[in-house]
């Protein structure tokens, strides 16, 4: 059976950004108040024409070079959002099309915040199966769209970005090593999303309902969030056979400093083995694990061979923890430009719709 291996990393975050003095002049709140209950000290914020798919392709593409693999050379692309450009068509499949995927199979994942690692977990398990040989996972989102600017609970928390990486096979041991993965739906009101669904559709109730934002309990998420990131880590590594000693770094979800404060409390383990950039980016969502794995690998703090475990938690509610052997890229011939993919993917893709018209021409006369 191969293992799965992480093979290429990349982030995407939107230029502009919001600090908390600048939230402070929206609601009444002040940086001070904002560092000290959640550690944030600001956030990206997407540009108009940033969408979901726009920064997950730019983070695929990073990871794709990375890893030195040809988008065509790609089984399978999820992406995790709770922000997708539509409800349909999947922001994997905008993915799939803007990188020039011909091969790939893209769906879209909906697991809230821990949405990354169920997904990273999927690809891995899809790899193993020997059903694909390469996968694309990202975790993109635009929250700042559905962010209450007026709501100084949830105004606080959120930012845009996106991560994405590449997963290959490989009979070489190492790479996914465990995941788990668990929900608690009675807890679902806890965080909520509701406008775009059947519930709160847009067109019909969900402005009138004033539904269309983030809706949270902040009091009862941190409670759950404090309880869950310690076990969750206890279990990846228990079905992994390996002990908190093992493990050189823990890659939270990155929602409120006191929430993995407490998780460093829960496994016994100080604060410097936990990869920390909420401070910079805020809650990304399923952006925020791959963020900091990105830039904990770009300073040269996990490396090669080091055993690391992520976790997160989100709405749902949903929580899981992955322990992963980091490889690395595997050393490959040439030198693949996934950007030229994406020239040839957009000619390919007005091709395509070219074709498809004649073809609806040509098969109305035939009936
Ligand atoms: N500025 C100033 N005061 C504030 C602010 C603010 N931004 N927000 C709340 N307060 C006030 C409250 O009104 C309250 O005042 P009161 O005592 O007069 O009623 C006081 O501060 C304390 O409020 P708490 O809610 O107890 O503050 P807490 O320490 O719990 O921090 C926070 C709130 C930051 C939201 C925290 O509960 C939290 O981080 N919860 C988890 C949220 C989370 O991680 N969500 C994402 C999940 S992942 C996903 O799926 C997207």
């Amino acid at each position: 059976m191969p293992y799965a291996h992480i093979t290429g990393w990349g982030m995407a975050a939107p230029e502009a950004v919001l600090t908390n003095d600048d939230i402070s002049k929206m609601v009444e709140t002040s940086d001070t108040w904002i560092r000290e209950r959640t550690g944030i000290r600001e956030r990206r914020i997407a540009r108009d024409s940033d969408l979901t798919s726009t920064l997950g392709v730019e983070a695929s593409i990073k990871a794709l070079k990375v890893a030195n693999l040809r988008p065509t050379e790609l089984g399978l692309i999820i992406c995790a959002t709770s922000t997708p450009d539509y409800m349909f068509p999947a922001t994997a499949c905008l993915i799939q099309d803007q990188l020039g995927a011909t091969k790939a199979g893209a769906f879209d994942l909906m697991a809230a915040c821990s949405g990354f690692i169920y997904a990273l977990n999927m690809a891995a398990q899809a790899i193993r199966s020997g059903s694909i040989k390469s996968a694309l996972v990202v975790g993109s989102e635009t929250l700042s769209r559905y962010v209450n600017w007026k709501d100084r609970n949830t105004c606080i928390l959120f930012g845009d970005g996106a991560g994405a990486f590449v997963l290959q096979g490989s009979e070489k041991p190492g790479g996914v090593l465990s995941a788990v993965m668990h929900s608690d739906g009675s807890g679902g009101d806890l965080l909520t999303l509701p406008v775009g669904g059947s519930r709160y559709s847009a067109t019909r109730s969900a402005s009138q309902n004033g539904r269309q934002y983030i809706e949270m309990d902040g009091k009862e998420v941190f409670r759950f969030a404090t309880r869950v990131m310690a076990s969750a880590t206890q279990e990846a590594l228990d079905a992994a056979g390996l002990t908190v000693d093992d493990i050189q770094w823990i890659v939270p979800h990155q929602a409120n400093i006191r929430i993995i404060e407490a998780a460093a409390r829960g496994l016994k383990l100080p604060m410097d083995r936990f990869v920390v950039n909420l401070d910079r980016y805020g809650n990304t969502s399923t952006a925020s694990i791959p963020i900091a794995m990105v830039e904990s690998l770009e300073k040269g703090q996990i490396k090669p061979g080091d055993k690391i475990v992520m976790v997160g938690f989100g709405g749902g509610l949903t929580w899981g923890a992955l322990a992963a052997e980091w490889t690395g890229p595997i050393p490959s011939k040439g030198h693949v430009r996934p950007e030229q993919y994406r020239a040839l993917g957009r000619v390919r893709s007005i091709v395509r719709r070219a074709l498809r018209f004649i073809e609806g021409l040509l098969y109305r006369r035939e009936l």
